[in-house]
């Protein structure tokens, strides 16, 4: 596996504001995404799972600067000699290298606008950035040539979404995104909302375009089986905060958080017959007031005082696998095991 950074990520936060801020109120935040340190390397599929509220379309918009960072970096090495900060970019610089940085978005039909054609939704990033000028040849050639690789007939080219079954929508999507020849693509819930065989046709275009065109992922998904299929590594949030991380075989095969665990023995194809599922007691606390110590606490089948004061440190348990959980060492099965025998209830352990 490639190892070079394409995006380091240092001890990002996003924060929103909810309520409070008056003379008798003090501020309140909503963390989101609380302390968040990772890299992307180039060229990998980097997926990211966790339930609904854990923070994953944040961290993917945040990183796009779609939202305005609350603080730390997000070091960009698209321009090999260059470094950059996109947290620090401002104005021209950021419109520059916005081209590099796409999305793609679960509702492909919210996100595109009802009144252009496809070939109008295709055209209008590439004429921003300046590569071709409309109503030229060379635009509309480029435009089908984008419109081709993503599986669209030319005779779309006049044609409106609204025209368009979900699957193909997702592929003016992709097109939109691919024409600006990005580097790095966001690809938020983009196959969730599509039916099995339309989900795995998109994922072998993505799969495409990204030996074709040298192309990095982020893959935020709920759905792990799709996750554990194209990605090279994996990160689970939990609350705001990345919990555990490593390369998808490490994480399903091995996972060492209590949290990634219970999370992979709700997939049926992914445990053993045995298995148990478990099931994770209460709901995901409050991101306006999360839990002391360990996030997780509150409703982990490991749970000990300790947990409860000290947050764990992110730990790497075997190369290039990390989890942030005071018991990042105990083996799996032993974890389930304990899962079992509480019957998923949070327990004190210790
Ligand atoms: N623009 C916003 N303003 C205020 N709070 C927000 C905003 N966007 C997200 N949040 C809050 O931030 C937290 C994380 O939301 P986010 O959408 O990132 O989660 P997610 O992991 O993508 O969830 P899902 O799987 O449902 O898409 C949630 O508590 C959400 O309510
Ligand atoms: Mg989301």
């Amino acid at each position: 596996m490639n190892t070079q950074s394409l995006l380091s990520v240092v001890h990002l936060k996003k924060y929103f504001p909810v309520g409070g801020g008056s003379l008798f109120k003090a501020r309140r935040y909503l963390r989101a995404n609380d302390d968040i340190s990772f890299d992307i390397y180039e060229g990998e599929t980097f997926g990211l799972v966790g339930e609904s509220g854990s923070g994953k379309s944040t961290l993917g918009r945040t990183l796009l600067r779609l939202y305005e960072p609350t603080s730390g970096q997000i070091l960009y090495r698209g321009n090999h000699d260059k470094e950059v900060d996109l947290t620090q970019l401002k104005g021209e610089e950021l419109r520059k290298l916005r081209s590099d940085l796409q999305m793609i978005f679960q509702d492909p039909y919210s996100s595109l606008n009802p009144r252009m054609t496809v070939g109008q939704i295709v055209e209008e990033g590439v004429a921003t950035h300046k590569y071709y000028r409309r109503g030229t040849p060379q635009m509309r050639e480029y435009v089908l040539k984008v419109m081709q690789d993503c599986g669209l007939q030319a005779e779309a080219l006049h044609r409106y979404p609204h025209q368009f079954s979900g699957g193909q929508r997702q592929r003016v999507c992709i097109a939109r995104a691919l024409a600006v020849r990005p580097k790095f693509i966001v690809c938020d819930e983009c196959v969730s909302a599509l039916d099995a065989s339309i989900q795995s046709q998109i994922l072998n275009l993505l799969a495409e375009l990204k030996e074709k065109e040298k192309l990095t992922y982020l893959f935020i998904s709920h759905d792990l089986s799709v996750v554990r299929h194209i990605s090279d590594r994996i990160a689970v949030m939990y609350l705001g905060n990345i919990v555990e991380m490593g390369t998808a075989k490490q994480v399903f095969e091995n996972p060492r958080h209590p949290y990634t665990i219970a999370l992979m023995s709700a997939v049926p194809s992914m445990k053993a017959e045995r298995e148990k599922k478990i099931v994770l007691g209460g709901n995901m606390p409050s991101p306006v007031s999360p839990p002391s110590g360990c996030k997780f606490h509150t409703r982990c089948f490991m749970a000990c005082e300790k947990c409860k004061r000290v947050p764990p440190p992110f730990t790497e348990i075997e190369k290039g696998h990390f989890a942030a959980c005071h018991f990042a060492d105990k083996p799996t099965a032993e974890k389930r095991r304990i899962a079992e025998s509480n019957e998923g209830q949070t327990k004190k352990f210790l």
